[in-house]
């Protein structure tokens, strides 16, 4: 008789378990349909190939908002940078995005490079036709209310970026010079669609110390431009910051990174991935 009660309490207790552990399920099942509700009214840029990645990363970064989670992962972020890389998307485009994730092949020459106006460049600088007339104007208007810009660097082939790229290696170890210096293929001056700027007076690693520098962070949307690696944003474009480095987008995209104060590789995580 005591055995019996001893079989059926443990019995119980097994039924029980199955019973808990079902509830479990069935809780787990619901915030899966309660988050995926979530992102679907929400979220306009969730890619259903990344569920796994979007997961992954949440569960490492508990703290992150679910946007973010989604913005990052959208980027590229939760791989080392240079891994898991893809052609960049939009060649040939001011929308063309070429970052740590995205490259361009040795061969790729952007189509209507012409010189940039001498007057406002070092010679022999080359840009995108779009790029150079948006450029010129911007040059033009700021020489109006008395300061200056002057183009030091503009397109780059795949050959010349990856001679710059090796004497960069060469001189400072490849992980310092990954922080500034982008591998060949995955430069954004291979787009014909960047400046890098000074001045005419001071160098161009101190042009964010310049008024026309604070000239430019007010007013180079207007002309389409956007600095493209700026302070505190390290972590996502995987550069310390350009005070010098700025590319073109066209207007309309430029206003919205401006007003939003996001980079162009969120821009793009979020654009490029639109479900809706
Ligand atoms: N300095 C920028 C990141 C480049 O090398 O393209
Ligand atoms: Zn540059």
């Amino acid at each position: 008789m005591k055995n019996i009660i001893i079989y059926i309490v443990i019995i119980l207790m097994i039924v029980l378990a199955i019973l808990l552990a079902l509830r479990e399920d069935t809780k787990k099942e619901d915030k899966r349909l309660e988050t995926l509700n979530y992102i679907n009214k929400n979220i306009s840029f969730f890619n259903y190939d990344y569920i796994d990645r979007y997961v992954s990363y949440h569960l490492k970064n508990k703290k992150l908002p679910l946007k973010r989670v989604i913005t990052e992962v959208n980027i590229g972020l939760d791989n080392d940078y240079y891994q898991n890389t893809k052609p960049a998307p939009n060649k040939q485009t001011p929308k063309v995005l070429v970052n740590k994730y995205h490259y361009l092949k040795e061969d790729y020459i952007p189509e209507n490079l012409t010189e940039v106006y001498e007057g406002y460049s070092k010679p022999g600088m080359y840009l995108v036709d779009k790029a150079a007339e948006a450029y010129k104007k911007m040059a033009e208007d700021i020489r109006k209310e008395g300061m200056k810009i002057r183009v030091i660097s503009s397109y780059r082939s795949y050959q010349y970026q990856k001679k710059l790229y090796e004497r960069y290696e060469r001189q400072d170890g490849k992980k310092k010079a990954d922080k500034y210096s982008a591998r060949p293929g995955f430069s954004e001056h291979q787009t014909g669609l960047v400046i890098d700027i000074d001045n005419e007076v001071l160098s161009y690693e101190d042009f964010g110390k310049t008024k026309e520098f604070e000239w430019m962070k007010k007013n180079a949307h207007k002309y389409g431009f956007i600095l493209r690696y700026p302070e505190k944003k390290e972590f996502i474009t995987g550069y310390t910051y350009e005070a010098w480095h700025y590319r073109y987008v066209g207007k309309k995209i430029a206003t919205h990174i401006k007003k939003h104060n996001i980079t162009f590789d969120e821009y793009c995580a979020m654009e490029n991935n639109k479900t809706k």
